[in-house]
């Protein structure tokens, strides 16, 4: 499973990559214009934290099929391991069947639906994104992304999930429980996953012990 960041951050992506393996880094633009800083900025940023193997994903902003296809062009020349995340309307749809035969990393979003996911897979989409929290204000988000993974599954399509849109860690939990091939989560919901103040409280029980045993707060 590739666990991959859903930020503008460099600095939390260089924080949380020492301490996790993060596959890469996804981006909307939302989540650029709310960074205060320019897409230039935040990919020359991202470009100089992320290993060449570590995947980049940015969003097409042009919502008519040339212009999707144009900033999707352009996306995918930044550098290697650059995806281009494209919405599933009509336009992006077409762009996606498109940008694959152009031979473009291409992820599927903007996916409120199990179906409107699989229509992407069978364009040829490498990732596809459900919004799992927003798609909660419809149904089941969570399940709604387990069927997809069996509808993916059975009908043999291998276009990865890479569910999105998280708003707390046991959402994440019970999708990486499912077996999705790639979730992306915010910065904030990944340190609320990573630390529990019972591994600082047994941390220090340890130490204290051996430090009233031994006098020293190191083995050696
Ligand atoms: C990621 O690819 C999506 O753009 C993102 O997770 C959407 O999240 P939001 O629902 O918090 O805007």
């Amino acid at each position: 499973m590739e666990f991959i960041l859903d930020t503008a951050d460099a600095e939390a992506v260089r924080d949380l990559s020492e301490v996790m393996t993060i596959a890469g880094v996804t981006t909307n633009p939302t989540i650029i214009t709310r960074s205060g800083k320019t897409p230039e900025q935040v990919f020359s940023e991202m470009d100089a934290v992320l290993a060449p193997e570590q995947k980049l994903f940015m969003q097409t902003v042009a919502t008519d099929y040339e212009g999707i296809l144009a900033d999707a062009r352009k996306i995918c020349s930044l550098r290697e391991n650059m995806y281009v995340k494209i919405p599933v309307t009509h336009d992006g749809m077409r762009a996606i069947k498109q940008a694959k035969r152009e031979g473009l990393g291409v992820l599927a979003t903007a996916i409120y639906s199990p179906d409107q996911a699989f229509f992407a897979a069978m364009n040829g989409a490498d990732y596809l994104a459900p919004y799992v929290n927003r798609m909660c204000n419809y149904g089941d988000g969570v399940q709604w992304v387990r069927e997809l993974h069996t509808m993916l599954e059975l009908n043999q399509l291998p276009s990865k999930i890479c569910a999105a849109s998280f708003k707390n860690g046991n959402q994440v939990h019970e999708l990486m429980l499912a077996g999705v091939g790639a979730v992306t989560v915010a910065p904030d919901v990944v340190r609320a996953m990573l630390d529990h103040p019972g591994t600082k409280v047994a941390v220090e029980e340890f130490t204290s012990a051996w430090e009233a045993a031994f006098g020293r707060r190191t083995f050696a």
